[in-house]
């Protein structure tokens, strides 16, 4: 039977050309329920795109889920056979919360599974039908490669407390060089390390190229032997023909509490953010109960092309994203330093994009709060805003390179010979709340958060709040209205931020661009 392709959906005429993909390759297809126990969710919630989960009560009482997700119930479900390897793929409707909207939606997804016995030719099929899957998807694509017990074996030298490897991790997956040293401070990691990690981190390439840099900075220690590993796999992935479209970047991580080894995302040109994400999952096997190993990656058709309800401007301009206000000034005064001046904003315009045509670059002026909204969502391939704005909603972007400029502090505030009352929750004023609940978690202390937009300072004269978190510039807002600094969270400056997508696929560009940043503000100093 032929079916005519005008019925189906972009996503959809993808989804089956996968299909047809996998099942060539030996893969059997796996069909299951859309219902499943919410236990299993409930048990593995940060193994989830996201924890949301729409659940209902069966006629026996038990409380069921519409599946979010796949792979769990695929692991639950089959045979535990870690002598001989199971082959397979599905494709599925889940029901999850998708992309910036906040709501549930219904999403068709597909992916394969390989589980059983997985040894270096599993990986290096699985690997290589994950490449096969973004040509089927388009032309233009990456598949990101890194392996997890390279960087876990490092980290693992770095004394880092358990409460405090979430940040780290955080630190690595954004690049975040300045972050994973004042981290390692901190925990009085070694020094040496640190730079270690920042190097592999920050540095991105080739997979011969990124190879050899891994192969210098790991020398001589214990993650040396574990890039060998890794080094193997690409080598075999070489062999089969996989390097053109292939970059080994270790900021790519994923829940070391599920994932191990190597891990894969796939990115096409002109969507913001991974189609394709995947890796090996021994130690999620291990947490239910099974002895097999296993690798597999899904495909995400909600963002593919078409589906997606923006992508990135494809004209060969890059797009920045700048705060308007007091730093947006001085940061476009860095930008015009490094030779990015443009005509189109003279002082006292109300344009808010204007661009530089020789130099092929467009700048928007945006509240600084959304910058990171724009750079996310590849809307702006860069961008600049505070440490403070960045730590406040932790966007999935990469942060390049801290400018130096804009500094301040986030600071705790309170009426001068203010006294803590400790029998009760202390009250916070605070535009950045989940940085004072971070804040004040860690020292144990439990506060009543109240969100305000501005002029914070008021809080406490009037009564509002006992302290405040907010940022100290001058200290002159402080200081007229009787208040003193009574603790500091964190230093601040203005970050050069990174659509993820982007960073890759115009990574020569942006690289030029950061590097003369990085000249002009070292000028500055
Ligand atoms: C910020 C901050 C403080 C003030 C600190 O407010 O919230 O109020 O600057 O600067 P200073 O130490 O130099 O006095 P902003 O100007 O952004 O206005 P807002 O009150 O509307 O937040």
């Amino acid at each position: 039977m032929i079916i005519d392709d005008r019925i189906l959906s972009g996503s959809e005429r993808i989804i089956f050309a996968l299909e047809e993909l996998y099942l060539n390759a030996g893969y059997t297809p796996y069909r299951m329920s859309k219902f499943e126990e919410y236990d299993l969710y409930a048990n593995n919630k940060s193994f989830l795109v996201s924890d949301r989960v729409i659940t209902f009560t069966d006629t026996d009482g038990t409380l069921m889920a519409l599946k979010p997700d796949v792979t769990l119930s695929m692991i639950k479900n089959l045979e535990d056979t870690p002598m001989a390897t199971q082959k397979l793929f599905y494709r599925e409707n889940v029901y999850r919360v998708s992309g910036g909207s906040g709501s549930f939606r219904e999403i068709m997804q597909t992916g394969l599974e390989c589980i059983g016995k997985v040894g270096e030719d599993e990986i290096a099929e699985v690997i290589s039908l994950a490449a096969a899957s973004l040509r089927k998807v388009s032309g233009r694509y990456l598949i990101v490669l890194s392996d997890l017990d390279v960087t876990e074996t490092l980290i693992s030298l770095m004394n880092i407390p358990q409460g405090r490897s979430a940040e780290l991790w955080n630190a690595i997956s954004g690049k975040s060089v300045s972050e994973i040293y004042r981290i390692a401070d901190e925990c009085g990691s070694p020094r040496d390390i640190a730079e270690r990690l920042a190097g592999i981190v920050s540095a991105g390439g080739s997979s011969a190229e990124m190879l050899d840099k891994a192969e210098k900075l790991l020398a001589g220690t214990p993650a040396q032997t574990k890039l060998a590993g890794f080094a193997a796999v690409i080598k075999k992935l070489s062999d089969v023909g996989l390097s053109e479209n292939a970059v080994i970047d270790f900021s790519v991580t994923g829940d070391v509490n599920y994932y191990n080894g190597i891990i894969v995302k796939g990115f096409v040109a002109g969507v913001p953010s991974a189609v394709l994400s995947g890796g090996r999952y021994d130690r999620l096997m291990r947490s239910m109960k099974k002895s097999s190993d296993a690798i597999g990656f899904a495909v995400y058709t909600d963002v593919l092309p078409g589906e997606a309800p923006e992508a990135q401007c494809e004209d060969g301009y890059i797009g920045i994203a700048l705060p308007k206000g007091r730093l947006g000034d001085t940061v476009y005064s860095l930008f015009t330093k490094a030779g990015y001046g443009c005509d189109g904003n003279e002082a006292g315009t109300r344009r808010l994009i204007f661009g530089n045509d020789e130099k092929k670059i467009r700048f928007f002026w945006v509240k600084q709060s959304d910058v990171a909204v724009y750079v996310e969502r590849g809307t702006a391939d860069i961008g600049v805003a505070g440490k403070d704005v960045l730590s406040e909603s932790d966007p999935d972007v990469y942060e390049l390179l801290d400018l130096g400029v804009g500094k301040c502090r986030m600071a705790v505030a309170a009426k001068n010979g203010y006294k803590e009352d400790v029998s009760r929750p202390l009250r916070v004023a605070t535009k950045y709340p989940n940085t004072a609940k971070k804040y004040y978690l860690a020292k144990g202390r439990s506060i009543d958060v109240i969100k305000l937009n501005g002029s914070i300072e008021l809080a406490p004269v009037l009564g509002l709040s006992d302290v405040i978190v907010d940022i100290v510039e001058t200290g002159t807002t402080l200081k007229e209205n009787d208040l003193s600094v009574i603790g500091t969270v964190s230093g601040i400056s203005a970050v050069l931020i990174a659509n993820k997508p982007a960073a890759k696929f115009r990574a020569e560009r942006i690289k030029e661009i950061t590097d003369r940043l990085k000249a002009a503000a070292e000028q500055k100093k």
